[in-house]
């Protein structure tokens, strides 16, 4: 902290205000500095007015992309396979919508939501058993709502690894398949957790004769098995999972933090020197953290645990504390300010080793070498006892916490350092405007291997993922949002990229469906196992190209991430925003304050 304030010149810093110091201190002291222990875990995301029925389903972050509230006339807690097929098969007799909840429900975007408004939901929160464990053959049977922190504490309990997961493990096995969740790796399979799967049972809508549902079991070799690996949750309720692991391992990991000048060149060759590297870019900063992570021998010393810091829980008042800054310095519209604060968690997390500890207490300096179960994932803030809302995670929707959004594409790895150069130019034209990324961490690029599952990618990747303020005002316009997207039209519109299926706002998707080679393969399976679309909703239909689209134009749409602008009265023309073009990607459509010779083009047309 000392370091970072003589850093900076005075009348730099003297634009940060008392009160501003003040969160910001708050912040750290309180949320960095003094590991809590207790934590109220997030709340449910089904909740029911009456009993099970009436109900209202949301994800963790207690909003949808749409802003909109999903509405369901009932609830059930299958416990059992067999009470799962009773569930799916009253729904399809009734023909009534149907969807899969989850105990924490963490995809932003609205795919746990039933079609219409008197859908049923089918919550995986108590299907979440051990089947069975083959330690000798390397398989693990799970439930579909075990929730991956459990299942990599099942499988090392017997040895076993799973080599690959997101970083965060408070999401379900069902749910992290059925959005084709990754880690980073080009090695072997890749990082989706989806290519370690050998056996799935799922349970979808069936003639009357049948009982109006059945279970189907897939197993390698089965061509359906790559529709249902990566399904949406459109095709039916997978019930299980069986996974190939391997044998426990353990990891070296170091963070070297360099200049971003040569990223294009190293983002396409990290993922083949390093088993599990990352980079995170921070883009204002002009640097780069790159994550050296590879197998060593397990007799290798060390005992090291990855606590990440973004995933531990926070006390409430510092929360709020750090939104009411954040609000302030977004309406002060002083890029200074911003860029200021900017800086702020990104040396902190560095100087604490990001979470990681040596031995699971202390940070003594990289490399942190652990075993695979305790350096994959993290997520401490789901699992402690109630405490009354003390502490939450980050983003607990119960308290006025950081709000953001979450946006997640991955781009060809024979594209993306042309992505990035193109990136790194927008980015010097104003680097200011690329702050508010720096402030949460920058941009996630991982690697992610090409796979067979029709809805998984179809050519090697880089996943670029970054977080940014969103308000909790519909329609209200957010600091430098042209820049941000004007880079996401540019990953989606010339780059290809492919949305992250549990991330983004809702224009991402529009004609998504097309970037899919094997997008009909998938509604064929869809067609057979679901033929009167029970599982599908407005948003999936949409997703799928099956009905409507996820442009939705309107007023405001471009300031809410609903559609890409194509008239002012899709910005905010009242406070100033107008719809232009981009920057540097001069088709991309943005909401923004700036007056170009660029206006006078977009208007003439
Ligand atoms: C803090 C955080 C960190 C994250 N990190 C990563 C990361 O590192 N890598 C990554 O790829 N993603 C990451 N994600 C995204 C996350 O992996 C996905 O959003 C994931 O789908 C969430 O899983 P869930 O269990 O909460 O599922 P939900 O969001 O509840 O469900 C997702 C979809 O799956 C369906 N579904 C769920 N279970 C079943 C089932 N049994 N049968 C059929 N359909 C089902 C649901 O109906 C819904 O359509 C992160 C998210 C958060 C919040
Ligand atoms: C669910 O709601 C529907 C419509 O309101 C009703 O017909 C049905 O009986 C309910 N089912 C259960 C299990 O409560
Ligand atoms: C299943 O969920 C229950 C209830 O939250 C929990 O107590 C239990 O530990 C979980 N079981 C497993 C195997 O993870």
């Amino acid at each position: 902290m000392p370091a970072l304030a003589t850093s900076v010149p005075q009348h730099i810093h003297e634009e940060l205000t008392m009160a501003e110091r003040g969160g910001l201190l708050t912040f750290l002291l309180l949320g960095l500095f003094l590991g809590l222990a207790g934590s109220s875990p997030p709340p449910e995301p089904v909740e029911c007015a009456h009993g099970t029925s009436d109900c209202t389903v949301t994800n963790v972050y207690g909003s949808f992309p749409d802003r909109t509230v999903c509405r369901a006339a009932n609830a059930t807690f299958p416990r059992t396979e067999e009470e799962l097929v009773a569930a799916v098969a009253a729904a399809a007799a009734a023909k009534r919508k149907v969807k899969v909840a989850t105990r924490h429900s963490h995809s932003f975007t609205k795919l746990a939501c039933p079609g219409g408004r008197d859908g049923t939901i089918i919550s995986t929160k108590r299907l979440n058993k051990t089947v069975s464990l083959d330690a000798a053959k390397g398989l693990m049977t799970v439930e579909s709502g075990m929730v991956l922190k459990d299942l990599i504490q099942a499988a090392a309990e017997a040895g076993l690894a799973l080599p690959h997961s997101p970083y965060w493990y408070g999401v379900t096995i069902g749910g992290l398949l059925a959005t084709g969740a990754h880690g980073s790796s080009l090695w072997g399979k890749g990082s989706a957790v989806h290519e370690y799967i050998v056996g799935m049972r799922i349970v979808t809508p069936a003639l009357a004769s049948q009982g109006f549902a059945v279970v189907r079991e897939l197993s390698v070799g089965d061509p359906d098995l790559d529709a249902v690996k990566v399904s949406l949750g459109v095709l039916g309720v997978v019930s299980q999972v069986t996974l190939a692991l391997q044998p426990m391992f353990k990891r070296s990991v170091t963070f070297e933090t360099r200049d971003d000048m040569d990223l294009p060149a190293q983002a396409a060759v990290w993922g083949r020197l390093h088993e599990f590297g990352d980079m995170a870019w921070l883009p204002w900063q002009g640097k780069v953290i790159y994550r050296k992570d590879n197998r060593v021998p397990v007799s290798t010393k060390g005992h090291g645990l990855n606590d990440y810091l973004g995933y531990r829980s926070n006390p409430t008042l510092a929360l709020i504390t750090d939104r009411a800054t954040e609000e302030r310095l977004e309406e002060d519209n002083s890029d200074i300010a911003r860029c200021l604060a900017a800086r702020v968690p990104s040396a902190l997390f560095e100087l604490q080793g990001y979470g990681f500890t040596n031995d699971g207490s202390f940070f003594t300096g990289w490399p942190v070498i652990g075993f695979q179960n305790r350096i994959q994932a993290s997520g401490t803030c789901i699992s402690s006892p109630e405490d009354g809302l003390l502490s939450t995670c980050t983003w607990d929707p119960r308290i006025r916490s950081p709000f953001f959004y979450s946006s997640s594409f991955s781009i060809a790895l024979s594209k993306a350092p042309s992505f990035i150069a193109e990136m790194q130019k927008l980015r010097d034209l104003k680097p200011c405007a690329f702050c508010g990324l720096d402030a949460t961490l920058g941009v996630l690029l991982r690697y992610v291997k090409a796979s067979s599952a029709y809805l998984g990618k179809s050519e090697d990747s880089i996943d670029f993922d970054f977080t940014y303020y969103r308000s909790y005002t519909q329609g209200e316009p957010r600091a430098n949002s042209d820049v941000v997207d004007e880079l996401e039209q540019l990953a989606l519109c010339k780059y290809d990229a492919v949305p992250h299926w549990g991330k983004n706002r809702n224009f991402a998707f529009d004609g998504v469906i097309a970037k899919y080679p094997k997008a009909a393969e998938f509604l064929k399976v869809k067609a057979r196992y679901d033929p009167d679309g029970i599982f599908s909703s407005e948003w999936s239909d949409q997703v799928l190209g099956a009905k409507g689209s996820s442009n939705m134009a309107e007023k405001s749409c471009g300031i809410e991430g609903i559609c890409i602008c194509s008239d002012d009265s899709h910005c905010a023309p009242e406070k100033g925003y107008f719809c232009h073009p981009g920057k540097v990607f001069t088709d991309a459509r943005v909401c923004s304050t700036r007056r170009t010779f660029g206006d006078d083009l977009l208007k003439e047309q």
